[in-house]
Formats: structure tokens, C-alpha cells, sequence
């Protein structure tokens, strides 16, 4: 039985650095005997324009047939196409390992994974306004932070064994109190400590290296994972894998860039490794790896996009890390 892979290229750059990653995901299964079936659906701005929705309902029935969904960066439709999958499957951890490159500066040496809370927050859309007023809910449940800090714990327990809690409790006194003390609860065995959103961005560009896996709330992780990533050298290189019980869905951190779209210099690196993480997901770690070391060479042998000091196209470095493979 093939695995049911779902492609949404997005807006903007999208459709670039989704192509390319193609590339290199089709090479891979080929190589590593890896059977997909990969279809492609629109959703996003582009869809919006066409269908009146950002999320087709054709698009929706083929999520819903899919094991797992390959998704480009989405325009200012994002959060209606990316949250509505994060939350139709219960997509409750975003996995965010960001980690130098070697041959691309950096601001720092930086190691760490992000496991960000993936459904609640302010992201569960409850916003009202009434008058000259302005209101959003934060919410955060038992249920939902310790789901997510188990799979914190998994990260550690194949790491350093260290979990680093964010949360911002001295003024979000309930709410972001009951995350802490929920997650410590869960994490008890592992070495812990915690941080205040505001110090950890201050430490994550002072000292990276003293964060091992970093757990934390919805929108905190939304900021600090394009930080980090901008850290160890750019958004450009950043992937992610949404993380439910069944389902997965695996997009690069970056946005759709519309300042760079249509030129073809956009790196696509952030959304082949966020395909190095798809194989992973997959259980065919061989894959995985033979695409994080081709990522690897392309760089060294200097086949790498203006963002990272490079002068090659966004098609380019998807074929030459799909000819290494
Ligand atoms: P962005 O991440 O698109 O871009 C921020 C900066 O990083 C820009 O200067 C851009 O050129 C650069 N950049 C991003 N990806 C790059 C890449 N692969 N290679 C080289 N440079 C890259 O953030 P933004 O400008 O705030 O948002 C643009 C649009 O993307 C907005 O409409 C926003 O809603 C959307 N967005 C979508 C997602 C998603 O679908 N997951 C994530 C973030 C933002
Ligand atoms: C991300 C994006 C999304 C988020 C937006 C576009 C809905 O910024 O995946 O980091 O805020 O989660
Ligand atoms: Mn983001």
C-alpha cells in the first residue's frame, strides 16, 4: 500500500520551493524504494481569488483521504488553510529543530528542537470586538498541554534529557501559570527549567546553546522559531512537522515571501528538510538522512540560493540535491 501523500503548493514562493523539494521526494523514494502516491490541491490566496475559499472543498476531501500532508508556505489566507488542518486533525505538536548548516554564517551555534503547542492559544479564534473595544481568547487546557509536553518528553529522552519551558506566567497569571505547571507535572524525571518568553528570545540570540528542546505555547512558538531559525542562519533553511495521533503535516517555518516570489532565488532548503522529516515520519530514516547529507553537500559545493551567500536558482538546488541522492 502506497502512503497517500497530499501536495498544497501554496502562494507567493510556494509553488517554487515546493517544486523543488519535489524533486528531491521523488528521487528519494525511487533511491529508497519509498511507495507514495502523491497528489497536488490548491488552497490559499490563489484559491480564495478562484473558488471564493481559501480551502476548496476538494482540497479538504483529499486531506482527509491522505496519510500525510506535504504543504507549501500560504499568503494572507495562511491561517484558514494551515490552522484549519492543524486543528481538523489535531495537529497538537509542531516539531522545530533548528540547527547550524555547515557552511552557512550564522548568528550563533544553536541546537535546540521547538516543540510549540500547535492548537490552542489565541489561535483557537475567538476574537470579538464590540465597540471601541477589542477582545481575544487565550485559551489553554490540561488535556492539551500534556499531550504536548509527552511528546516534549520524547524529544528529550532523545536528546540531552533537558526541556526548557517558555511562558510568560508572571502576567498571564492563570492561564499561562496553568501551562507551566501542567508541563512540569508531565516533564517530572527529565532536567527542567523555565524561562519567561521575553529573557528566553534575549538568551535564544545571547547563548542558543544552553536550549535543548524548548517547549511552549501556540503563539510564543510562532515567534521564537522564526528568531531561532534566523539564528542559525535564515528562514530559508527552517522546517517543521505538525504532529497529531494520526495524521501529519510537514511545511518549511518561512511564509510566502511575496517580496522574492517569481524570481526563482527563493532557498528551498527549509522545505526539502521539512521532507527529510516527512520520511522520517514515515519510519524510513535512511531516506531522511540521504537528504539532510545531499542538503549538506549542496551547500559545501557552493549550489545554494542569495540568501545564504549563493547565486543559484530555487529549481537548481532542488535538482543538484536530487542528482546527489
Ligand atoms: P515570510 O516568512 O514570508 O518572509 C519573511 C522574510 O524572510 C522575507 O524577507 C522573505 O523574503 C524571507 N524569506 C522567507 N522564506 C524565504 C526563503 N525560502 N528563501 C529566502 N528568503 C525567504 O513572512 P512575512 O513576509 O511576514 O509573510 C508573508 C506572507 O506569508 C503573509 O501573507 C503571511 O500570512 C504568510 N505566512 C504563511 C505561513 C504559512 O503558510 N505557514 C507562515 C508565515 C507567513
Ligand atoms: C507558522 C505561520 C502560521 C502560524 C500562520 C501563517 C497561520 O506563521 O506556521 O509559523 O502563525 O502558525
Ligand atoms: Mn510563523
Amino acid at each position: 500500500m502506497p502512503y497517500k501523500v497530499l501536495v498544497i503548493p501554496g502562494d507567493g514562493i510556494g509553488p517554487e520551493v515546493v517544486e523543488a523539494a519535489l524533486y528531491v521526494i521523488n528521487a528519494a523514494a525511487a533511491k529508497y524504494g519509498v511507495d507514495l502516491e502523491v497528489k497536488t490541491a490548491e488552497a490559499g490566496d490563489a484559491a480564495l481569488r478562484k473558488y471564493g475559499v481559501a480551502m476548496p472543498p476538494e482540497t479538504l476531501k483529499l486531506a482527509d483521504a491522505s496519510d500525510v500532508i506535504f504543504k507549501g508556505p500560504i499568503g494572507e489566507s495562511a491561517y484558514d488553510v494551515t490552522s484549519l488542518i492543524r486543528m481538523r486533525y489535531v495537529l497538537y505538536a509542531n516539531i522545530r529543530p533548528v540547527k547550524n548548516l555547515p557552511g552557512v554564517p550564522a548568528v550563533r551555534d544553536i541546537d535546540c528542537v521547538f516543540v510549540r503547542e500547535n492548537v490552542e492559544d489565541v489561535y483557537v479564534g475567538a476574537e470579538y470586538k464590540v465597540g471601541d473595544v477589542a477582545i481575544a481568547l487565550k485559551v489553554i487546557t490540561g488535556v492539551g498541554t500534556r499531550r504536548v509536553a509527552r511528546v516534549a518528553r520524547r524529544y528529550a529522552e532523545m536528546r540531552k534529557r533537558k526541556v526548557t519551558v517558555v511562558h510568560k506566567a508572571n502576567v498571564l497569571r492563570v492561564v499561562d501559570a496553568f501551562f507551566r505547571d501542567v508541563a512540569l507535572e508531565e516533564l517530572k524525571g527529565l532536567e527542567v527549567d523555565q524561562m519567561y518568553v521575553d529573557a528566553a528570545a534575549m538568551e535564544l540570540v545571547r547563548n542558543p546553546l544552553r536550549f535543548d528542546v524548548v517547549l511552549t505555547t501556540n503563539q510564543y512558538g510562532d515567534i521564537l522559531t522564526d528568531l531561532a531559525a534566523q539564528v542559525a542562519g535564515g528562514l530559508g533553511l527552517a522546517p517543521s512537522g505538525n504532529l497529531g495521533d494520526g495524521k501529519a503535516m510537514f511545511e518549511p517555518v518561512h511564509g510566502a515571501a511575496f517580496d522574492i516570489a517569481g524570481r526563482g532565488i527563493a532557498n528551498p532548503i527549509a522545505t526539502i528538510l521539512s521532507a527529510a522529516m516527512m520520511f522520517e515520519w514515515l519510519g524510513r530514516s535512511d531516506a531522511a538522512q540521504a537528504i539532510r547529507s545531499a542538503v549538506e553537500r549542496s551547500i559545501l559545493q557552493g549550489v545554494k540560493t542569495p540568501d545564504i551567500g549563493g547565486n543559484s536558482k530555487t529549481a537548481e538546488v532542488g535538482r543538484y540535491i536530487a542528482s546527489i541522492l
